[in-house]
């Protein structure tokens, strides 16, 4: 499995990866994760990195640094290659990054609803350190909103 930086001629199949990932999610936002536009615009604000295995994009994580602050979002992994540590390596990947950056912190957002996280991310050291509004521009089918995660990075 290779890593590296994307570029703006990936956005499409970075959305295309996230958009499947992501449909355990349609029980409460009927509608795609992200689109090419919307990774195209994150690429102007911070990185993703992707994972590929013979020129095929298997997962990918969204990374940007926020001052002594890391934060990443948009991990996915392809449903097929999920449960064989790709995602823990994505995090180690965007913690590497981050911490390269001088960041100490690194933060990252889960939606309440998703029960089959938190145990994920406790295994990678994270822990619950605050709550936001779900973002106003989606529109869930039931009241939700976003747990903060975070990890000192040492
Ligand atoms: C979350 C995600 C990135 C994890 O990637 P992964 O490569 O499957 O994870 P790893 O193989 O490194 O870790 C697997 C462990 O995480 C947990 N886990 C991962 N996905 C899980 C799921 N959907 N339900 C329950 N536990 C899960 C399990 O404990 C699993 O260990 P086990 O197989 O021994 O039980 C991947 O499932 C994914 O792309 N999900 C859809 C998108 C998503 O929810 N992203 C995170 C949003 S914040």
């Amino acid at each position: 499995m290779n890593t590296r930086m994307a570029d703006p001629e990936d956005a499409e199949n970075i959305a295309r990866l996230v958009n499947a990932a992501f449909r355990p999610e349609r029980f409460f936002i009927d509608a795609d994760r992200t689109s090419p536009e919307k990774v195209r615009a994150l690429l102007q604000k911070g990185k993703f990195l992707l994972a590929e295995e013979v020129g095929a994009l298997a997962g990918c994580v969204y990374v940007e640094t926020r001052g002594e602050r890391g934060y990443f979002g948009l991990l996915a992994v392809d449903p097929a290659l999920q449960r064989s540590g790709l995602g823990s390596r994505l995090v180690a990947a965007a913690e590497k990054y981050c911490r390269a950056a001088d960041c100490h912190f690194m933060d990252l957002t889960i939606v309440n609803l998703r029960r089959d996280l938190p145990a994920f991310y406790h295994r990678l050291g994270y822990m619950e350190s605050g709550t936001l509004p779900f973002p106003a521009d989606q529109h869930p089918s039931q009241p939700c909103h976003l747990v903060i995660m975070s990890k000192p990075l040492t």
